[in-house]
């Protein structure tokens, strides 16, 4: 396969159409065209339409069909790839007995402040190799290709000192030429406290922004800069100082806002211009609102508030106030040890009342949007990133509707076949 590749006769071809994340009443418009196709040539995309309008242009223009792979979607809906755009993949060990503990009443948190949650992880990340964590990490992105997803951004903030957060961000890069799924690295080094630094959270902010961002920055291994904004974590100001100080480096802001209480992180997502804003369980309707005003996409991971048990985030406020929403799994090992779209999908319909259309939106265009990518990925427009799913059914609608069971059939990354349901084995591809 060359990436040269005609999709004809899609049931529906769920365009997305846009090259900026869609707010509000937007979310709701696919784009959607009946016996629709697709034609991607050297992995972009270079015509969409009718089936029979696109197959004419295509003969008129003298172009030899038979170099082209062929895939017959009749009864089958076509959509761009999915965009995981909030993940933390790399990882060392698991946190199932934790899960047991939460299940019998401790709280997240509780965990977390007696040494365990994501300072179990950090340890266990801190211990494993590159290797290691590799092998890990490329059977973590077949499994997100099963579910669809053809680019997925990562996390570190499992080292909290520069060899472990480095080691993360080296080992993102390897899965990236290692495997079709694009792995978009974000900088994570304030995602816990140590308990040497307990009540020294500046110096730990001084320390990462002298040791560890500016080689961040210099090698070019994260593309954004997350913190956990949060009570016993990191303060609002703290978060401030590290964002501007990151953003000057280069790297683009992005916040754990307002997860487990409200402390004003979407407030502070909207006065930095932050591309995103994510988890937003608790935050105010000013701060949402702000978000909406300032074009932060509000990313909303509602298989965490599934999993933690929590309230979800209030989504159909936040595009009734004329926002972005993108979804994302928040797939971690342990608020959230889930890499499932369907599953987000459905809790995103059935308990943040966001209709099919906005969840595809949330998931695609959005989620482009929420990585700085809606001009290159998240529709099928032409000139984009050839990035496809096709179902197994015929429409978008399956997605939320099929509960926690994927409707993804094939996956096509820059117009390789890459994930077929019905090829098990043979297939990246
Ligand atoms: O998004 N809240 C902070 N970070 C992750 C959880 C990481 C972990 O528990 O290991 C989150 O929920
Ligand atoms: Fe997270």
């Amino acid at each position: 396969m060359n990436g040269s590749l005609i999709i004809k006769n899609a049931a529906e071809l769920v365009t997305c159409s846009g090259f900026t994340a869609k707010k509000g009443k937007a979310m709701s418009d696919l784009g959607i065209i009946a016996d629709g196709a697709l034609v991607i040539e050297q992995g972009r995309i270079s015509r969409v339409g009718p089936t029979a309008q696109v197959l004419a242009e295509l003969s008129a223009s003298g172009r030899n069909l038979a170099a082209f792979e062929a895939i017959n979607a009749s009864g089958k809906a076509v959509l761009p790839g999915f965009v995981d755009s909030h993940t933390h993949l790399v990882f060392g060990g698991f946190r199932a007995e934790e899960y047991v503990w939460r299940l019998k009443g401790d709280s997240y948190m509780e965990i977390l402040r007696r040494g365990g949650g994501i300072l179990r992880t950090v340890n266990a990340t801190r211990g494993a190799s590159h290797a290691e964590l590799t092998a890990a990490g490329l059977k973590r992105l077949d499994s997100m290709l099963s579910f669809g997803v053809t680019t997925v951004e990562g996390k570190s903030g499992y080292g909290l000192d520069r060899a472990t957060e480095i080691k993360q961000l080296e080992v993102m890069a390897e899965l990236n030429r290692r495997h079709p799924l694009e792995v978009v690295p974000t900088f994570m080094g304030a995602h816990a406290v140590l308990p040497e630094y307990k009540g020294r959270e500046d110096d730990y902010i001084d320390f990462m922004l002298a040791e560890v961002v500016p080689e961040v920055a210099a090698r070019g291994l994260a593309e954004f800069c997350d913190v956990f904004c949060e009570q016993s974590v990191f303060s609002v100001a703290q978060s401030r100082r590290l964002l501007t100080r990151a953003m000057e480096s280069g790297l683009k802001p992005k916040l754990h806002a307002d997860e487990i209480v409200r402390l004003g992180g979407a407030e502070l997502a909207a006065e930095i211009g932050a591309v995103s804003a994510d988890h937003l369980l608790h935050a105010s309707d000013e701060g949402l609102q702000a978000m909406a005003a300032a074009g932060v996409v509000a990313t909303l991971l509602p298989a965490t508030a599934f999993s933690l048990r929590e309230p979800y985030a209030r989504g159909r406020f936040m595009i009734d106030a004329g926002g972005a929403v993108a979804l994302a799994t928040d797939f971690n090992p342990g608020s959230c040890f889930s890499e499932s779209i369907p599953l987000v999908a459905a809790l995103a319909a059935l308990y943040m009342s966001l209709t099919p259309e906005e969840i595809v939106t949330a998931l695609t265009l959005n989620a482009a949007a929420a990585l700085d990518r809606a001009a290159l990925i998240g529709s099928l427009d032409t000139g984009k990133q050839g990035d496809v799913v096709i179902l197994e059914n015929p429409s978008y609608r399956f997605i939320p509707y099929h509960l926690g069971v994927s409707t993804v059939e094939k996956v096509i990354k820059k117009g390789v076949l890459v994930f077929d349901k019905f090829r098990k084995g043979e297939c990246r591809c």
